[in-house]
């Protein structure tokens, strides 16, 4: 696991947005041959959008040979509610870049039935070609995309309740208002991310330091989903300063003297 540990909170949606970019550019993709995210949400990965955007802008980089997949989305919003991470997704990034919309994947959380929806999604990353880098967010409690503590390490897309703790904190987002928030969701699951060939994990603030130490210095366990990770042959974590202060001295002395990781 690499860990890339950032002097700010915007240094790291420049470094992602970089990442991002290399990634795109070195694999040159075709119509025949093209790239595939996976995509978060979440108020982390918005510095991230906006440099992308920005490269898109200045000609730098393009998405007419890019497929994405979102991870996650609220069940019972349609795709044009102003919190459906739908709606979120258009407003931060789809409506300002060249991506084809039919090349755009998001899970429907208006779906008749949750258990289609979810197999047909794992259907169409399949024949996608599998999702090439994958990028997430983490909750405070280690939760990436919505697989909540308890997750199996082995899931695969499904619908899943929210914990306490999530609509709490995803609250801020529905004005402050618990009861607002939407109590299940759909979410790729563990398994299916780890089936992705690269998985990039973001990570700002104290706020997130508890998931940044367990995934670091954790053992791999389903409470602590980000955890997973030491399982993937090819991942990252980019982080700012308050995002390590759980983690030892001793660690963050031998993550910067790696340079970046093993
Ligand atoms: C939600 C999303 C996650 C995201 C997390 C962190 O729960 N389902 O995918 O990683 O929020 O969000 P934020 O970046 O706003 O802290």
């Amino acid at each position: 696991m690499r860990v890339i540990i950032c002097p700010s909170p915007d240094a790291v949606g420049y470094w992602a947005a970089e990442y991002v970019k290399q990634r795109i550019q070195s694999f040159a993709p075709t119509a025949d041959r093209p790239f595939v995210l996976g995509l978060p949400t979440g108020s982390t990965p918005l510095l991230m959008y906006k440099t992308l955007i920005e490269f898109y802008q200045r000609g730098k980089l393009n998405f007419q040979n890019v497929i994405t997949f979102n991870l996650d989305e609220y069940v019972g919003l349609s795709l044009d509610h102003p919190q459906s991470y739908a709606a979120f997704m258009q407003q931060h990034f789809f409506s300002h870049i060249d991506i084809p919309q039919n090349q755009i994947y998001q899970l429907d959380g208006m779906a008749i039935d949750p258990v289609v929806e979810c197999q047909a999604y794992e259907d169409k990353i399949r024949v996608a070609g599998g999702i090439d880098l994958l990028i997430g967010g983490v909750g405070e409690d280690g939760h990436i995309a919505f697989n909540e503590p308890g997750s199996s390490l082995a899931s695969r897309t499904r619908r899943v309740r929210l914990s306490d703790r999530t609509l709490q904190s995803n609250s801020r987002f529905f004005d402050h208002e618990i009861r607002k928030v939407p109590k299940s969701a759909l979410t790729v699951g563990v398994g299916t991310i780890l089936e992705a060939r690269e998985v990039m994990i973001l990570a700002q603030g104290e706020q997130k330091a508890m998931a940044v130490q367990q995934a670091i210095e954790g053992s791999v366990n389903h409470w602590w989903t980000v955890s997973a990770l030491q399982l993937h042959p090819q991942s990252v974590i980019v982080c700012d300063e308050e995002a390590t202060v759980e983690l030892k001295v001793k660690t963050v002395r031998y993550l910067r003297g790696l340079d970046g990781g093993v």
